[in-house]
């Protein structure tokens, strides 16, 4: 029996997945149980930002493993306490709370809004998306994947994402807290624009809610910034993070300003294995290399480049940085086929091919993925 035929017996089918089993990483490239190697360019879908198997990290992991695991938040631990130190550099931010998941530091980031203001209704977005707890479900923008799960937290507006009017339409002073991704991700990488930022935070300046940036898909250099806040100069009440937070280490974490911190208090909100040592340490050793490396630059740099080429090769292309939504046709088709010719896609609609690749990725490894894309886009197109 093959992999594919013993997962079909034992696995949940929650998954469509490719036909391909990985076993190895290294760098920006994978590789399958058969020894094929591929050009990864999802990352673990925006996650493994340093690229697989850094030394630095397994170095760093590896030590904390052997010293301590996990004990409780009953407890001070220290990778814990170095992180939110660390964070407080490269966010502006003021404390943290830390979990193990984006949907989770969403999940946190609502109820944070509602203790702190004492209101109930969030604002959320066409085409957004932010988790599948029932919470995080609830400010998830399609249909299909909330309607099976009804009822969800009310009450919730979604109001027209990049729409500074709808936006004004849909808040008000019952308004808990927008939540926005300032590039949405899941959507097909769309970015906010600058207006549309400052309108909302004009809107929370009159209405007196807090401002939710999601930056679980475009934090920790992603879209060539520390953070995609940085690319419109504006400091959210409150900052969703996960994903490449732990650079693949499952950790997701929750960032506010000092008057929000205020206003919470012992026993409100909790999380059993959040802010371990080992996904702390986890988290450092990838803000490390990150610094280290210049991968914040380089994530600018190698988007530039990325866009550039595959202009050259008549593809349009949006996004920030290293997180790139590149229009097609038969995007699945081509996904398909990149696996074969040894490069790893992945499409967020028929129309849309996003490509997020670890942050150390250099010119010859997007060229390799330019020629691919060039051959398919040619015979699928
Ligand atoms: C913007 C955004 N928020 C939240 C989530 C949920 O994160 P997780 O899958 O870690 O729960 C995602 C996942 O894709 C996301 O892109």
């Amino acid at each position: 029996m093959d992999w594919f035929e013993r997962e079909s017996k034992v696995l949940i089918r929650f998954y469509r997945r490719l036909p391909v089993v990985f076993v190895k990483g290294e760098g920006c490239w994978l590789y399958d149980v058969n020894g094929k190697k591929y050009l990864d360019l999802v990352a673990g879908i925006a996650t493994v930002s340093i690229g697989h198997c850094h030394p630095h990290f397994i170095k760093r992991v590896r030590e904390q493993l052997e010293r301590l695991v996990h004990i409780s938040n009953l407890f001070y631990t220290t990778p814990q306490i170095e992180l939110a130190e660390r964070l407080q550099k490269i966010t502006g931010l003021d404390r943290f709370f830390f979990c193990n998941s984006g949907a989770e530091a969403v999940e946190a980031s609502l109820k944070i809004a509602r203790k702190v203001t004492g209101r109930k209704k969030f604002v959320a977005f066409t085409g957004s998306f932010h988790g599948r707890t029932m919470g995080a479900l609830s400010v998830t923008w399609k249909e299909k994947f909330r309607k099976p799960f009804e009822p969800l937290i009310k009450p919730v507006e979604f109001a027209k994402f990049n729409d500074v009017h709808d936006l004004e339409r849909k808040v008000d002073d019952e308004t808990a807290a927008v939540i926005v991704e300032p590039v949405q991700g899941e959507a097909g990488v769309y970015p906010a624009t600058r207006d549309f930022i400052k309108a909302i935070f004009e809107e929370r300046d009159e209405h007196g809610f807090l401002v939710i940036f999601d930056e679980v898909q475009t934090g920790f250099g992603r879209t060539g910034r520390w953070f995609a806040k940085d690319h419109f100069r504006v400091q959210p009440d409150v900052m969703a993070m996960a994903k490449a937070m732990g650079s693949g280490f499952p950790i997701g974490g929750v960032g506010v300003k000092e008057e929000v911190a205020e206003r919470l208090e012992a026993t409100e909100h909790a999380s059993t294995f959040g802010g371990n040592p080992l996904a702390c340490t986890a988290s450092l050793a990838t803000i490390e290399v990150i610094e280290n490396e210049g991968l914040v630059e380089n994530s600018e740099r190698m988007g530039e480049y990325f866009r550039k080429r595959l202009e050259e090769i008549g593809l349009n292309s949006r996004g920030m940085g290293l997180m790139i939504g590149v229009e097609v046709e038969k995007a699945f088709d081509i996904v398909r086929e990149s696996l074969n010719k040894g490069v790893v896609i992945n499409a967020t609609s028929e129309e849309t091919l996003r490509l997020v690749p670890p942050l150390i990725i250099g010119k010859e490894e997007v060229d390799f993925a330019v020629d691919v894309l060039s051959h398919l886009t040619k015979t699928t197109g």
